[in-house]
């Protein structure tokens, strides 16, 4: 899978140099590209933000340097995304679907966001990632790439993804690792003595109690 992702703050991106991540990447499982849209700018001043029509506070970026990024790498068949506080909430399932696609582009908004012709133009597919406004779409971005790559084949266990928080209706269960006793707290015993299906009853009864606790609407099943 090849990701570009459009953004005026290429240098936000370092946390894709880390961790899975980074392995994915050096494996070649998977590309991912900074594109720096300021690059794309055919002002003299490579100014890439104005005011909005009508008024309003703050800034918007520009469509000229975005529709020329986009350009640049956009093929046949490339998903567009675009983080947004308006878009649909982001979910395990569309991180899974997404990781189908072969090219995603994902173009950063800034500022107040971008003019809405780049939207009419390419119909991106606008994801929010949590009822709450950042500064910028790189954040977001980071969610969505992290997420999606979990899901693409090799990068981690199938294993993992199984047994994990919205791979069904339970949050994931209580886990624990050495030592035995911590601060006076120990590893329940029935983790310790070796009966695999009590240890699956158990972990099934914790996920279930975490799930009422946490998120009671995810006991009313429906994938998400
Ligand atoms: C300050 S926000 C713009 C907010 C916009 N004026 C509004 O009221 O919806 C700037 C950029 O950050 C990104 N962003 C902010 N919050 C986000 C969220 N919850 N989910 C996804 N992207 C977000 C988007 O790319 C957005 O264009």
């Amino acid at each position: 899978m090849i990701i570009d992702i459009l953004t005026l703050f290429p240098e936000s991106f370092s946390a894709l140099d880390t961790s899975i991540i980074a392995r994915a990447k050096k494996s070649g499982k998977i590309e991912i590209n900074l594109i720096n849209i300021r690059d794309f700018s055919s002002d003299k001043h490579k100014k890439c933000d104005d005011t909005p029509f009508g008024g309003g506070a703050g800034m918007l970026m520009t469509a000229q340097p975005i529709y020329d990024a986009v350009m640049s790498v956009k093929k046949e068949n490339s998903k567009i995304i675009l983080p947004s506080p308006s878009g649909k909430l982001f979910s395990a399932k569309k991180a899974r679907e997404l990781s189908e696609n072969e090219h995603i582009i994902i173009i950063c908004g800034h500022y107040e966001g971008i003019d809405q012709r780049i939207i009419d133009i390419f119909e991106p597919e606008e994801i929010s990632i949590g009822d709450y406004v950042l500064t910028g779409g790189e954040l977001p971005a980071m969610v969505i790439v992290d997420a999606t790559l979990r899901f693409v084949e090799g990068v981690i266990s199938k294993e993992s993804l199984e047994e994990e928080s919205f791979s069904s209706n339970l949050l994931e269960y209580p886990q624990y690792t050495r030592p035995q006793v911590f601060q006076g707290l120990e590893v329940p015993f029935v983790l310790t003595n070796g009966n695999h299906k009590e240890i699956a009853n158990w972990q099934k009864e914790k996920a279930f109690e975490k799930t009422k606790k946490n998120r009671p609407d995810l006991l009313n099943w429906e994938e998400r």
